[in-house]
């Protein structure tokens, strides 16, 4: 009896482990976007191009492009201070801390990530040069649900 009892307790551990896994990973793949978006985020930073999730890059890479909007990838994307403030807290509280994205990137481009070129090896950077995608940081030609934070696998299609 106290076997089978004990048995009854590991297996509702074990769903209750297999649930919680299955819940986060679903989190992780479905939407990597903060649930509480940052208004001046979206008015800022999403006008020459998507929002990029925050989670896609280390605190000290978001650090760096806030320190230097004036010379933001050969434009001036300069804010006023006090939605800098305000954008660069937030991006540090939901920066990417995972092992993977913990490294700091080549000119801080998630696109030069370790984790990104693996991802899209598949995908020649002549590829990535074709006219309806014309860079790999137009996340949103292929993900077509990126502005809402879904970059599954399973949402993707290639514009060629
Ligand atoms: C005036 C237009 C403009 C604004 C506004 C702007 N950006 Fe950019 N951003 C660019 C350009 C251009 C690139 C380079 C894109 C490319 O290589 O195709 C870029 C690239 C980036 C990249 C690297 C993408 C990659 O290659 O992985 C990040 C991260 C980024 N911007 C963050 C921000 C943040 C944060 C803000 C708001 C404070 C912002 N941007 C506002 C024009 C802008
Ligand atoms: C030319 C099309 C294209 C562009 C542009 C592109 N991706 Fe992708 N991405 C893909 C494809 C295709 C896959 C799926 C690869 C596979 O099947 O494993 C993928 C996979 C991913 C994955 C892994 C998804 C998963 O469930 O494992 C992430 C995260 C991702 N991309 C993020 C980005 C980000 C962020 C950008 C922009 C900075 C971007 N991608 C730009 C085509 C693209």
């Amino acid at each position: 009896m106290k076997d089978f009892i004990s048995m009854l307790v590991l297996t509702a551990l074990t769903y209750v482990a297999v649930g919680a896994a299955s819940q986060l990973a679903m989190a992780d793949s479905a939407n990597r976007m903060p649930v509480d978006r940052l208004p001046s985020y979206q008015a800022e930073c999403a006008s020459c191009h998507l929002a990029y999730p925050p989670g896609f890059l280390p605190a000290q890479s978001w650090s760096s492009i806030m320190g230097g909007l004036s010379k933001h990838y050969g434009t001036d994307a300069s804010v006023e201070p006090k939605d800098a403030a305000e954008i660069s807290a937030w991006l540090k509280r939901y920066a990417g801390s995972y092992k993977r994205v913990k490294e700091v990137p080549p000119e801080n481009r998630i696109t030069q990530s370790y984790w990104f070129q693996k991802k899209h090896r598949k995908i020649g950077v002549e590829d990535f040069a074709k006219p309806p995608v014309k860079s790999a940081a137009n996340c949103n030609a292929c993900h077509r649900h990126a502005e809402q934070g879904n970059f599954d696998d399973d949402d993707v299609r290639i514009p060629w």
